[in-house]
């Protein structure tokens, strides 16, 4: 199997080898995108990208292995992703080696090319693309539909220790939904010991209202209910089913910058246990990437998010929150965020807080998948 890997391998070599040489009419083969995924891919993926059988390849597809013609699995995909693969092969992103890099025989824009090609397999226009997945931070909500789950860790860095853990399980229905639940846990400090305890459960449901590639531009709002699992005598909970809803705005800034805005209300059914509040949270941030743009991502962010209760007379808390968000994994489904939460107004009770967080796209593979 092996040997007819390295057939096909050697053959495309060759082939794009010599119409890189011999000029005229070969060279003018490869201009276009199609051409290049004619020479040069669809040996192994196929006339319309969704792989070629067995028989012909010789080999057996891995479990990874791209259909296309898949708008699911590939309008999440990065370009950028894409091509650190098309470059320096699948090991590039610990997929498999039979997927070979094409440093040597395509350029940079080449790659571009090729990429756009891959792109129009999929024929179905209204998924937004991974491109406006921006870098989750630590407490404004993305608005783009995904497959990950998250656990994010605040500790008390002043006054009564205390750890507040949420733990976020996110799944995508088609193009433009998904759904969400969360459970908050925590464990404080008071005069006799630890306290532990659930908080209130939250399910929500997200839909895409409007995303454009074009402009860097997603919106998308949510609807959801937190339901009064966790003991408010103990300070877990609210003691009342609460409904909320908020929007969330995405917009690609120029030099991978990015600005995600969430705003919205927590209304609890009862407010003489709990007060209705109005939450709009920014977050504004640069990407950064080594190995030309392709290699592992950081993140660095800064956050402003406010909460304002429905009260008289009550006073909007203001809190910064500068952090950085790095991808571990060599598939980069992996990353992890590190910052801190400092109020700003209000900061009576209200501690500085360490918050860090967890977060594993399914969609990219297993957790023990892809690191190396
Ligand atoms: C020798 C066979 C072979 C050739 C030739 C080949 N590929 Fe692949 N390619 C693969 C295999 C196998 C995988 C799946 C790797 C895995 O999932 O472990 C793959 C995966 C990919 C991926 C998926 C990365 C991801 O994130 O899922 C991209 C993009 C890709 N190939 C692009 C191309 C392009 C563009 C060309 C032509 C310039 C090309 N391939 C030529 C075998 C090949």
């Amino acid at each position: 199997m092996r040997q007819r890997i390295l057939v096909v391998a050697i053959g495309l070599f060759a082939r794009l080898v010599l119409s890189a040489q011999t000029g005229g009419n070969e060279q003018l083969q490869l201009r276009t995108g199609d051409e290049i995924y004619r020479e040069a891919c669809i040996g192994c993926h196929g006339p319309h990208g969704e792989g070629q059988p067995k028989v012909v390849v010789g080999f057996d597809p891995p479990k990874s292995m791209p259909d296309f013609t898949r708008c699911d699995q590939t309008t999440p995909e990065y370009n950028r992703d894409y091509k650190a693969v098309i470059r320096d092969g699948g090991p590039e992103r610990s997929f498999s080696q039979i997927m070979p890099s094409f440093r040597d025989a395509l350029t940079s824009e080449q790659m571009d090319m090729v990429i756009q090609t891959l792109r129009g397999f999929c024929k179905e226009k209204g998924w937004p693309r991974g491109e406006m997945n921006f870098p989750r931070a630590l407490m404004t909500e993305k608005a783009f539909p995904e497959d990950e789950t998250v656990i994010t860790t605040g500790i008390n860095v002043q006054g009564a220790p205390g750890l507040t853990n949420e733990f976020v399980f996110e799944k995508r229905y088609g193009e433009k939904n998904q759904l969400e639940v969360a459970v908050p846990f925590s464990f404080s400090h008071s005069g006799t010991g630890w306290l532990g305890g659930v908080g209130d459960m939250v399910f929500g449901w997200k839909r895409v209202l409007f995303s454009n590639l074009h402009s860097g531009t997603i919106l998308s709002v949510q609807g959801e209910v937190m339901l009064p699992t966790g003991n408010r005598a103990r300070g877990f909970g609210a003691g009342t089913t609460t409904f909320g809803t908020f929007a969330s705005f995405g917009q690609a800034l120029p030099a991978n910058s990015f600005l995600q805005v969430q705003g919205g209300a927590d209304l609890p059914v009862n407010t003489d246990k709990s007060p209705q509040s109005l939450f709009l949270r920014t977050a504004l941030g640069k990407s950064f990437s080594d190995n030309h743009g392709l290699g592992r991502l950081w993140s660095p962010m800064i956050e402003a998010v406010a909460t304002h209760d429905l009260v008289d007379g009550s006073k909007t808390d203001w809190d910064l929150v500068p952090q950085f968000q790095v991808t571990v994994s060599r598939r980069q489904h992996i990353r992890a965020d590190l910052g801190v939460r400092v109020p700003v107004t209000n900061t009576s009770g209200r501690p500085v807080q360490l918050m860090f967080y967890f977060l594993w796209d399914r969609a990219d593979g297993g957790l023990f998948e892809g690191w190396k």
